[in-house]
């Protein structure tokens, strides 16, 4: 059956609304469970505690907490490795802000390094060229689900004692060598946020198999009070970062669905990957063969000498046909934004900023043209598990229709 793409635009199912979201009876018993205890701090209830365990099982992690939102999850991630004020934290410019900005409030400089513009993610070679004796972490994104290279960037960073936080926000479920993302490094960093594969609104988990840092998070997520200790005391400066039981219910239900919405979204990139083979001036997302992909999003690259007006022009094209994509990810390179360009950080004072190298601040184009090679050139369609073939077949030949008539061709 061949569909017309332009006749008729099919409405396609959204993460932000039930028709993308596998909310349903069993969220529902669980939180009216979580309602009826009338226990709604995870300090005191159950299901925060099982969500927990639960999650630290699934990764094959020694220890999983629960926190308020995935920039909660990294800021704990950060906390973990205590930097001194100035120390570096390595990381992506192609990532969200809410991966950054808990360095700065750890009063730690981000330091950005390049990617490979054909995934956006970094890379060994780019983290190891910004290195300083000062660096005290690396944190990667697997962009859109897309593992990078942690087992080389770990081995990198062992012998300088540098920790490896691994952000999984898009990546549930995905596997680098063989093994879950978030344990291949020292700390991975997940979120639950509306638009993730399982959502709980907002919302954060972390795993790692390392004690003190286990210790650590835990504390922070409580404002460092030790619960649980002979003499508890609040040990260090920390906040509330706490997931109340309403959300942990819900996430202890969506865990169960995760291995299908993974394993759907998975089959039906692959359909669309196979669809778009040959189409020209369009590159299908690049996974390495030991790796495995879970599609939070799926990144087209277009080139744009082959397809007049790349990867804006297509995605213009494409929204006429009821499909909404994101040329660019994200309109530009995270230090190209004020609070990195112009340091607005607290008051006037721009700490921690003021601790920085002159190296570690410096955002010349130059040392960056992977990043924005890669924001030039992907397009990135919306990924859903409640796709049917219809709609993928529906988007492969809308993108196959558009690229032709951006092209001039008679379609
Ligand atoms: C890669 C990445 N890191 C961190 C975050 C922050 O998560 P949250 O929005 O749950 O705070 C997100 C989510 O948007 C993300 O995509």
């Amino acid at each position: 059956m061949s569909i017309s793409t332009e006749a008729r635009p099919l409405p396609l199912p959204s993460d932000q609304d039930a028709s993308g979201r596998t909310l349903g009876d069993e969220e529902i018993r669980r939180l009216t469970e979580a309602i009826r205890s009338g226990t709604l701090t995870s300090t005191k209830g159950a299901f925060a505690k099982k969500l927990e365990a639960r999650w630290a099982e699934m990764n094959g992690s020694q220890f999983a907490y629960a926190c308020s939102h995935g920039t909660a999850a990294i800021h704990c991630a950060v906390a973990a490795c205590d930097p001194e004020p100035g120390d570096e934290i390595v990381t992506s410019p192609i990532t969200d802000m809410g991966a950054l900005t808990p360095i700065l409030y750890q009063g730690a400089i981000p330091v950005f390094c390049d990617v490979d513009p054909a995934t956006c993610n970094v890379t060994p070679a780019t983290v190891e060229r910004v290195l300083s004796d000062r660096t005290k972490a690396v944190i990667v994104t697997h962009l859109f689900g897309n593992p990078c290279d942690t087992s080389a960037i770990v081995e990198l960073c062992r012998s300088r004692n540098i920790a490896v936080i691994e952000d999984c926000a898009q990546a549930f479920l995905a596997r680098h060598r063989g093994q879950a993302v978030g344990t291949t490094g020292d700390i991975g960093a997940f979120s639950l946020q509306q638009g993730k594969h399982i959502t709980t609104g907002e919302g954060g988990l972390v795993v790692t198999d390392n004690a003190e840092y286990a210790r650590r998070m835990f504390l922070f997520i409580n404002k460092a009070w030790g619960y649980g200790d002979p003499q508890p005391d609040h040990y260090f400066l920390a906040l509330n970062y706490r997931m109340t039981e309403l959300q942990a219910a819900v996430a202890f239900a969506q865990l169960d669905k995760l291995e299908d919405v993974v394993d759907r979204r998975i089959e039906l990139a692959e359909n669309l990957t196979a669809a778009l083979s040959g189409t020209p001036g369009i590159s299908t997302p690049l996974v390495q063969p030991c790796d495995v992909h879970t599609y939070w999003k799926y990144c087209l690259r277009v080139d744009a000498d082959v397809i007049p007006g790349g990867t804006v022009a297509l995605g213009a094209a494409l929204k006429q046909r009821g499909i909404f994509s994101a040329p660019r990810y994200i309109q530009k390179p995270a230090f190209e934004c004020e609070i990195f360009r112009n340091q607005r950080t607290f008051g006037s004072s721009r700490w921690p900023f003021t601790l920085a190298r002159p190296e570690a601040v410096d955002y010349r184009r130059e040392a960056f043209a992977g990043t924005y090679e890669g924001l030039d050139t992907i397009l990135v369609l919306p990924w859903n598990e409640r796709y049917t073939d219809e709609h993928v077949q529906y988007i492969a030949e809308s993108i196959g229709a558009c690229v032709s008539e951006l092209k001039g061709e008679l379609v």
